[in-house]
């Protein structure tokens, strides 16, 4: 039997593995260079002569970094001790395990992308650690917290649907849940959109209303799976002995204007009885630039509680409350920040892999998921989700991901030729996006 098909890789010159190590990724982190050299004073402030020799250090680590990236130097080590350095020192040298004696050490330009990029982040988060006193600084804080101020409109309008919607909720029949919940569900898959690491860096926010426009982007969801998502929960509802729990679990990806809608989503499977907890995971390291770690969770959701607008600090008081009684409950791995397949997971987080398959249904947001769903491979467009799984079938669980890296599954028949046809680049806008579901049916 022929094995799964090759990585992803910088390798492919002009494919967009390619063109993200060679340019974004040495901008993301030329900009994590200036955010070192923009809170210079802060650092002194704080921590005196101590905190400028720090900043110093962790600039000079960060363009030893990437230095390695654009001269294409071989994948080295971690060095500083941390509870994930054995695991990812031991994945590099799977990595080596995997080349021909003509490849030479894994490197930039050679290696998995999905290998690199995640290193690279793990890079950046090893030159902060090596830098005490300012070894918790998080380097992308700025931009998610402005990612959520620049989305104020929408997050106005958001909330303000929710807390209606929680008034009348008990009214509606149906027909009318369902349609709702199809809403909340698009406002989190297009929530996707605005990650930081696709701009390099720059700000992608929510500026306009997004319930407003998700008529129109409708045409853009490749494979929707809705409702099977309307199936399986509402038959759980309907099934549900009193007493008994449906958990539903949300991977999460980016903080900021995606994290609310991912929040909103979860108080209305709450407020509709469709779940009766859920779990969130979140990263245990600055993650992609944008991804949500415990503080930024945190942080939101006080933003929220002290906003002037009544309905948006009625969501923070509510969602507190529900962190408090335990209807929600945020969680975190370091299985997340690991260069590792999901298909891996059994194996490296044994723990991990047991907690998800207590739940009912998971939801894995974002295109990072999606690629470490489906291993980040070159598979044709039509395989079946199922296969490009792998093996890994925790739960049912669905990918809620806009497109931004090369790779699909599940689609039609000549549905993703038609695409490269009419638009070369759709595969990696952002701009097309799918709920893909698999469970039983
Ligand atoms: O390709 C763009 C990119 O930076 C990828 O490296 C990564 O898969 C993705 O964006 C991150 O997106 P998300 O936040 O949706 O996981
Ligand atoms: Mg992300």
């Amino acid at each position: 039997m022929a094995g799964p098909p090759a990585s992803l890789s910088a390798r492919d010159v002009g494919s967009f593995a390619y063109l993200s190590v060679k340019d974004r990724s040495p901008q993301i982190l030329t900009k994590a260079i200036d955010t070192l050299h923009r809170h210079k004073s802060e650092f002194f402030e704080k921590h005196g002569e101590k905190g400028l020799e720090a900043e110093k250090k962790a600039i000079s680590l960060l363009s030893k970094l990437r230095n390695e990236l654009q001269t294409d130097k071989p994948i080295v080590p971690l060095v500083e001790k941390f509870v994930d350095t054995d695991i990812w020192n031991q994945y590099l040298e799977y990595q080596q395990s995997l080349l021909n004696e003509s490849d030479g050490k894994p490197r930039w330009f050679l290696s998995p992308w999905l290998f690199v990029e995640c290193y690279m982040y793990r890079r950046i988060h090893e030159a902060i650690i090596q830098s005490p006193p300012i070894d918790d600084f998080d380097i992308f804080k700025e931009l998610k917290d402005q990612n959520f101020f620049e989305s104020q409109e929408s997050v106005i309008a958001l909330c303000t649907h929710l807390q209606e919607l929680r008034k009348t909720i008990e009214d509606l029949d149906e027909n009318q849940l369902k349609n709702e919940f199809l809403k909340v569900l698009q406002i989190s898959l297009w929530g996707n959109k605005c990650d930081l690491s696709l701009s390099g860096g720059e700000h992608i926010s929510q500026k306009t209303n997004i319930m407003n426009s998700l008529e129109d982007l409708k045409p853009f969801i490749l494979v929707n799976d809705m409702d099977r998502l309307w199936s399986l929960l509402s038959n759980c509802k309907k099934t549900r002995e009193e007493e008994s729990v449906t958990q539903v679990d949300i991977v999460l990806d980016n903080s900021g204007f995606e994290l609310i809608t991912d929040l909103v989503l979860a108080d209305f499977l709450l407020s509709s009885k469709l779940a009766t907890k859920i779990h969130f995971y979140g990263k245990t390291i600055p993650w992609f630039v944008s991804d949500t770690t415990i503080h930024d969770f945190n942080w939101i959701i006080k933003q929220l509680k002290h906003s002037n607008n009544k309905w948006v600090s009625q969501c923070g008081v509510d969602w507190e409350d529900h962190i408090k009684t335990g209807r929600w409950v945020y969680l975190d791995h370091i299985f997340w920040t690991l260069p590792h397949e999901f298909s891996a997971m059994s194996q490296v987080a044994p723990d991990l892999y047991a907690a998800l398959q207590k739940a009912h249904l998971i939801f894995f947001k974002g295109d990072l998921n999606y690629r470490k769903l489906t291993g980040d491979r070159r598979w044709e467009f039509t395989i079946p989700f199922h296969e490009a799984l792998s093996g890994f079938h925790p739960a049912p669980l669905c990918s809620i991901r806009t497109l931004k890296a090369e790779v699909q599954v599940g689609l039609q028949p000549g549905q993703g030729e038609q695409l490269t046809a009419s638009e070369p680049n759709w595969l990696t806008t952002g701009k097309y996006g799918v709920f893909q579901f698999d469970g039983p049916l």
